[in-house]
């Protein structure tokens, strides 16, 4: 049976506000069969289901389209109406001459940017003398009546700063920080929500909670805030549209009230302070009375951006913690124990006479007395206070903030809290779409989880280098070095697109890309540095690898051009010895690469990647031109660096890896570089790169054929290693190979995160070699699946999630045999290079009898076979494994 499944439009399964023109729509084919393959699709899409089974889609009939694409399938109907639900069916004819139908799936068409003239932005004004510890945060409301039943109603909403939405007395969302963070001088995003359920025909009221967040708080180091704004502010439309077609439209305005209410103040960096005695009841209860506190919302001027349909997803709470251990350091001072390094914040039920105030400090370590340790959150406050107003015992938790903690410290509680008091919740924006990962080899799953949770505590609104001290930035490099393991563990389609965008706001033209995305804070790392700003070019190639998506090309295409363009410019012999910005080198190695050298490298990886895009974006002559660059760079780098013997200037794992990552020597000098790179990873014994090339690292020793190094360095438990910070107790991916040594203990708290994604950049290893996993065109239509040999590993077993479905790569080796299991999802082929030659049989046949497998044939010491979709259990019998090779 074949059924088509997980439809989404421009990556969201039911977006609720779309205002790219064209959108595009994906599905998956999901089969228990072999070789399920699609000759061709229709897509109709109407503004009423009924017009689908009617064959009357009044929007667009694709009609029957040869092809076996499932993605990045563009509309091209008619010109969609704004705010307008459209239904959309798939039709798929296959290659056996069955037809399958989609369910009807939705997506809607957000509001024209002329239809916000509706909405003024509003808020209610903080007094002047407003303090870091005072600055009330605005509730704005309207309490509106529905006479007649609607069919369906939607809030668009967007603030500068934080808001949270509320209809008839509860949250229409459960998601955090929106509209989310962009430049706000450039570009502001809104949402859109359903209200459909909670609409009732009468009194209704729809409000928000407004806080500081990135727009008017504290952003980055050095105590800058109020980058945007002064204060925040909210702008929104809510409309009703009839069973009769007519609708209503609510814009924000001044008949809108405004109060203060609980919320002292709120920030990201600092906390959230919160005092029950000010609580304003059930203030966005439908048919809620007047009140004093309550006055006209005032107009103000907002944010600068345009308006802008959110592409990314905003983050939310994606799981909880319980106590792992609780300790009382001193009197009436709590410590609490969550047993992993997250992002988030904890959730209390506190209960205590009125005026008591509880605090929560955050912390990811504790000191020597067992105190919390935070030093290290330099500037971030990461306190959340509550002050009790008595009564029964009440839940509470911060909405408008986040910490990167482990531990929580908890002061002023009256009475013991229990257990099931106190609760962590991580937030993160990477939730769906998770690849899995485990091995025999307790060690490397440890790192795995390790870099997952660095993964969701570094992904809110922007891939940023920390979740704890007062910095939480878009910095290019961390995000380039961690891009391809990030985008094997999470669906990450629409985020990147989204910081794409951030990147392109914040170049500037004819320059170098940036160091940071959104950038007004640091305006000096507008001009980007080597391995930073190739985050421009590295980022969008690995999402069109990852999902086949042009459309993240084109948008990338000026900002990759401009900044190769600017570096040859201003270096004009192509060894990149000027405008080199911040140069951070190798950031963070034990052992110094030139920076001239790491920079080279980077320059020539950008220019082929952007002679590669504008090949994809059909530009020949601008392909010519930058493929010609980069021949040219990869050859002053090998006269400049490279001698006979393939020894390099620089005699590290840095310069070694980068030259073969990167291709910039020729093929038939390879072998030389790759021989040294062997004798520098044996001379070391452990890691000694940085986040420029620590990704690089392991794939590369493991394609030259030394996949036992890749593995003794992954394996090690001497400092540095990621072995080392596991044996350390670490949870998460540190900053630094020596965040902790036991020799000199914690390293300077100026920079020391133990939440930084960077050095984890190896786990796209785990899936791209540990268990083979890799597309052969862009977006997996065609998969290769080709484990490196066992070495000291008996077991893999990995599933990526593909955007055409999963993929799963699963061997075993016993002393006599090798076994692997293969599934690709429907209408994808696949190539499986499983490291053993032998009696190969697949389900319990030879293999050459197997249905669904062609072309088997031995290649050295692998067995090839071609397969099409479906799952195949490969056993290797009197096998001779391969012991080391690609
Ligand atoms: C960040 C890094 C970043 C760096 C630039 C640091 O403060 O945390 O991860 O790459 O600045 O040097």
């Amino acid at each position: 049976m074949v059924e088509i499944c997980q439809q989404r439009c421009e990556y969201h399964a039911r977006p609720l506000a779309v205002d790219v023109s064209a959108p595009r729509f994906e599905w998956q084919l999901a089969s228990d069969q072999r070789d399920v393959r699609q000759n061709w699709y229709r897509i109709v899409v109407a503004t009423d289901a009924a017009a689908l089974t009617a064959d009357t889609a009044d929007l667009w009939d694709s009609g029957e389209v040869t092809s076996a694409d499932t993605t990045q399938v563009a509309y091209a109907g008619s010109p969609l109406p704004p705010t307008t639900r459209c239904c959309w069916q798939v039709h798929a004819g296959l290659a056996d001459g069955t037809q399958v139908a989609s369910p009807v799936a939705t997506f809607e068409t957000a509001p024209v940017p002329n239809a916000w003239a509706a909405a003024a932005w509003i808020t209610r004004r903080r007094p002047m003398d407003a303090t870091d510890d005072h600055r009330p945060a605005p509730y704005v409301r309207r309490r509106f009546t529905v006479t007649r039943p609607a069919r369906r109603a939607r809030l668009y909403a967007t603030a500068g700063g934080i808001y949270q939405a509320w209809l008839n007395g509860a949250p229409v969302a459960a998601t955090r920080f929106a509209p989310g963070w962009t430049d706000y001088d450039k570009r502001v995003q809104f949402h859109g929500y359903d209200l459909d359920a909670r609409l009732a025909i009468g009194d209704n009221t729809v409000g928000a909670v407004l806080t500081d967040g990135w727009f008017s708080g504290y952003v980055g180091p050095f105590d800058t805030r109020e980058v945007w704004g002064k204060q925040p502010c909210f702008r929104a439309l809510i409309v009703v549209e009839y069973i009769d077609g007519s609708r209503d439209v609510l814009g924000t305005d001044e008949s809108w009230e405004a109060a203060f209410g609980p919320i002292l103040a709120a920030d990201l960096q600092r906390g959230e302070s919160y005092d029950a005695r000010r609580d304003l009841g059930d203030w966005s209860a439908a048919g809620v009375a007047g009140s004093r506190r309550w006055q006209p919302a005032v107009a103000v001027d907002g944010p600068a951006g345009v308006l802008v349909a959110a592409p990314g997803p905003l983050a939310e709470p994606v799981g909880e913690l319980a106590p792992r251990a609780r300790t009382e350091p001193m009197p009436g001072s709590q410590i609490v124990d969550f047993g992993a390094n997250i992002a988030g914040h904890v959730r209390l039920r506190l209960a205590g006479p009125a005026g008591t105030i509880v605090r929560i400090r955050h912390g990811e370590r504790l000191d020597a007395d067992g105190c919390l340790y935070t030093e290290n959150l330099r500037g971030a406050r990461a306190t959340d206070t509550v002050v009790l107003a008595g009564g029964p015992a009440r839940v509470w938790e911060p909405t408008f903030t986040y910490h990167g903690f482990r531990y929580a410290e908890i002061t002023g509680h009256p009475g013991p809290l229990a257990d099931d008091d106190v609760t962590a919740v991580a937030v993160s924006a990477a939730v769906t779409g998770a690849g899995s990962f485990s091995c025999d080899h307790e060690l490397v799953n440890r790192v795995h989880a390790n870099i997952n949770t660095s993964l969701r505590a570094n992904f809110i609104e922007v891939p940023t280098d920390c979740p704890q001290r007062d910095e939480r930035l878009g910095w290019t490099g961390d995000a380039q070095a961690f891009a391809p393991t990030a985008l094997r563990n999470a669906d990450l389609a629409a985020f990147y697109t989204k910081w794409l965008t951030d990147i392109d706001d914040t170049r500037e033209p004819a320059a170098p890309l940036p160091d940071m995305a959104p950038c007004k804070i640091l305006p000096w790392a507008v001009a980007g540095s080597p391995g930073y700003a190739d985050a421009g070019t590295i980022v969008p190639w690995e999402l069109y690898q990852a999902y086949g998506d042009r459309r993240v090309l084109r948008t990338a295409y000026p900002g990759m051009t401009s900044h190769v363009d600017f570096m040859h410019r201003h270096n004009p012999d192509l060894i990149v010895r000027n405008d080199r910005n911040n140069d951070y080198g190798d950031w963070l190695a034990p052992v110094d690469t030139p920076k001239d050298l790491v920079a080279t490298a980077y320059f020539a990886r950008s220019a082929r990647l952007t002679a590669d895009t504008a090949r994809v974006l059909g530009g020949e002559t601008e392909h010519a031109r930058y493929a010609e660059l980069a021949d040219q760079v990869a050859a002053a780098f090998v006269a400049e660096y490279v001698g006979d013997d393939g020894a390099l200037a620089a005699d590290t794992q840095c310069a070694y890896v980068l030259a073969l990552a990167f291709g910039l020597v020729p093929a038939e000098r390879a072998p030389a570089l790759a021989r040294q790179l062997a004798r520098v990873v044996t001379r070391d014994g452990r890691v000694t790169t940085g986040f420029m090339a620590v990704g690089h690292l392991l794939p590369t020793l493991t394609a030259t054929g030394r996949h036992d190094l890749a593995l003794q360095l992954m394996l090690a438990e001497e400092y540095p290693s990621w072995g080392y910070m596991v044996r350390a107790g670490a949870t998460s991916i540190w900053e630094r190979w020596d965040s902790w040594t036991a020799e000199r203990g914690l390293q300077d708290p100026w920079m020391n995160s133990f939440n930084h994604v960077a050095l984890g950049a190896v786990g796209d290893w785990f899936y791209r070699c540990l268990a083979g996993i890799q597309p052969l065109e862009p977006g997996y239509r065609r998969v290769q699946v080709a484990p490196a040999p066992p070495g000291s590993l008996r077991a893999v077993d990995a599933t990526y999630q593909s955007i055409r479905g999963a993929v799963r790569s699963s061997w075993q080796v016993t002393a006599d045999s090798y076994y692997l299991q293969v599934s690709l999802p429907a209408n994808t082929t696949g190539t499986v290079r499983l490291p053993a030659v032998g009696d190969v049989y697949e389900d319990e046949r030879p293999v050459t009898a197997s249905a669904g497998v062609r072309d088997v044939r031995v290649d050295g010491s692998s067995t090839v076979v071609q397969v099409g979709s479906g799952s195949y259990r490969f056993t290797v019998r009197n096998a001779a494994v391969a012991t080391s090779g690609a």
